[in-house]
């Protein structure tokens, strides 16, 4: 990955407070700005692009909430999280519903934790920014004949294909299920200077082994029961051109043999002809199995193993290349909407969030059937997680939830904060659902004094009226 330097604002008028984050941005090497009052931050964010700022809700002039509705108001994108002190905790949680990425109580006992929300913070832009750029250029994303991919793996995929394209060495394509094999081969033959010639296919698992080799060399009349005409093999057919032998482990041993003869010899002999053919062919192979642990087992021909293997390509699987998965999902979502007539171009953060942190054992091709569920079941122009298959929001989600159940990451005080927060949500919400919202009833069964209950009502933003009946509030 290009390093991409982080450029960093800080906004505090506590000096002690802003020499933490300056050593903090210099250890990190961020660029970056300090601003001392709401004003001065204002300025700031209008004029430079910054990826987060950390904005103290009390400052002199306007407060940082202020200036939060300020930056939301104008669409600055700058993630931005709220320093508060103990007592301001309620601003915080009004601050994230502004929009805030989060908050940071002071003192910070644990840097750690600060750093940590810093970096997702910046993780978080980068992935914004990402997904308005793909949106903007949904039809001009980097490919290489049709091929989508701008990871540093897939690069040097592109580069190493238009490097041996111009040869007619044999190359052994590997890799998981779906990671675009036959896209690689197809590739191959078209960046080559046979791609007027023929391309031809052929899938040794689809192909029954008596049909086979009548298949891939061709036959004589009455060479064998049923072969009532002459027929042309897919080697000869090919000829000039690529032939593609995908799934070659499933080649059985006796054809190894027969393919083998063919490329030491460059001639093919159709079954029950006396005579031989001198043919003219790139051969393309690929497999998703181990073909050197079949070699141990006597299962693959040694000598045919490496006349294949001249060049390798392995293709490396989704999960290793996540950075490909937007454009991946862009690309697909274009193309499922115009087989399907539908207008639907967008993804939810939430939904590409998912979408990158699955894990993707069927790897492109599942991502490529993943979105074209999304398409039929979404019915806005936009892709939401609900839209997304369970396996896959289910890894995230679950990651989630775990995090909020974790506490460890947090400091003493953050976690206080934060356990004590959900507590009385939870109590307090429980006690207005058993006293359809009456606060003097709750508020008699807590043993607290009405007045009392009704601040941390507020103070926990807690929606009275989702707790009373309908017609008692008609
Ligand atoms: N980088 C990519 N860009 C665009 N589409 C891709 C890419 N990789 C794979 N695909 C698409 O994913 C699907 C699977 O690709 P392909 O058939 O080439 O995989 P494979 O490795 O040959 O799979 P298998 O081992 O199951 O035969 C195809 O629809 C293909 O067009
Ligand atoms: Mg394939």
């Amino acid at each position: 990955m290009t390093f991409q330097p982080t450029n960093f604002l800080i906004v505090d008028d506590d000096e002690s407070l802003v020499k933490v984050f300056e050593r903090l941005a210099r250890e990190k090497q961020y660029t970056y700005e300090v601003a001392r009052s709401g004003q001065e931050a204002i300025d700031l964010l209008v004029q430079k692009p910054f990826e987060v700022a950390v904005l103290d809700v009390m400052l002199p002039g306007f407060s940082g909430i202020q200036v939060l509705e300020h930056a939301k108001k104008n669409r600055i994108p700058t993630e931005i999280i709220m320093i508060t002190g103990v007592g301001t905790i309620e601003s915080a949680v009004d601050a994230i519903k502004k929009g805030a990425y989060d908050y940071l109580t002071k003192p910070f006992d644990d840097i750690t934790r600060v750093m940590l929300l810093i970096d997702k913070a910046i993780e978080r832009f980068r992935l914004m920014k990402q997904l308005h750029r793909l949106q903007r250029q949904a039809s001009d994303q980097p490919s290489f004949e049709g091929i989508m991919g701008k990871s540093t793996k897939m690069q040097e995929i592109f580069s190493c294909i238009e490097s041996i394209s111009g040869t007619s060495s044999t190359v052994l394509i590997d890799g998981e299920s779906g990671t675009g094999k036959e896209l690689v081969a197809r590739a191959i033959h078209r960046r080559s200077p046979r791609s007027e010639k023929p391309f031809v296919v052929i899938n040794c698992a689809a192909i029954p082994e008596n049909l086979l080799e009548s298949e891939l060399f061709g036959h004589t009349r009455g060479s064998f029961t049923g072969a009532v005409s002459d027929r042309v093999g897919l080697f000869e057919e090919a000829h000039g051109g690529t032939v593609f032998l995908d799934e070659i482990g499933e080649l059985p041993l006796a054809l190894q043999v027969k393919l083998l003869r063919v490329l030491q010899s460059g001639e093919v002999r159709r079954i029950g002809d006396a005579e031989t053919k001198k043919i003219d062919i790139r051969l393309l192979t690929a497999t998703n199995r181990n073909l050197l642990s079949m070699v141990d087992h006597s299962e693959f021909r040694e000598d045919l193993y490496y006349r294949l293997n001249v060049i390798n390509l392995t293709i490396p699987p989704l999960r290793e290349r996540a950075e490909d998965i937007p454009l991946l999902v862009y690309h697909f979502l274009s193309k499922c909407s115009a087989k399907m007539g539908k207008q639907v171009d967008k993804v939810s953060l939430d939904a590409l969030q998912a979408l990158q942190h699955y894990s993707w054992t069927g790897n492109v091709r599942e991502l490529e059937n993943a979105i074209e569920r999304a398409v039929v079941l979404a019915t806005e122009d936009t892709i939401l997680a609900r839209d997304l298959p369970s396996v896959i929001l289910g890894a995230s989600y679950q990651e989630e939830d775990e995090k909020q159940k974790d506490l460890s990451h947090y400091s003493y005080q953050d976690a206080k904060d934060r356990a004590l927060m959900n507590f009385n949500r939870t109590y307090i919400g429980e006690l207005l659902k058993t006293s359809n919202g009456n606060v003097s009833v709750a508020s008699q069964k807590a043993g607290m004094d009405r007045s009392n209950f009704k601040k941390l009502i507020k103070r926990y933003n807690i929606a009275i009226d989702s707790f009373r009946d309908q017609e008692e509030l008609q």
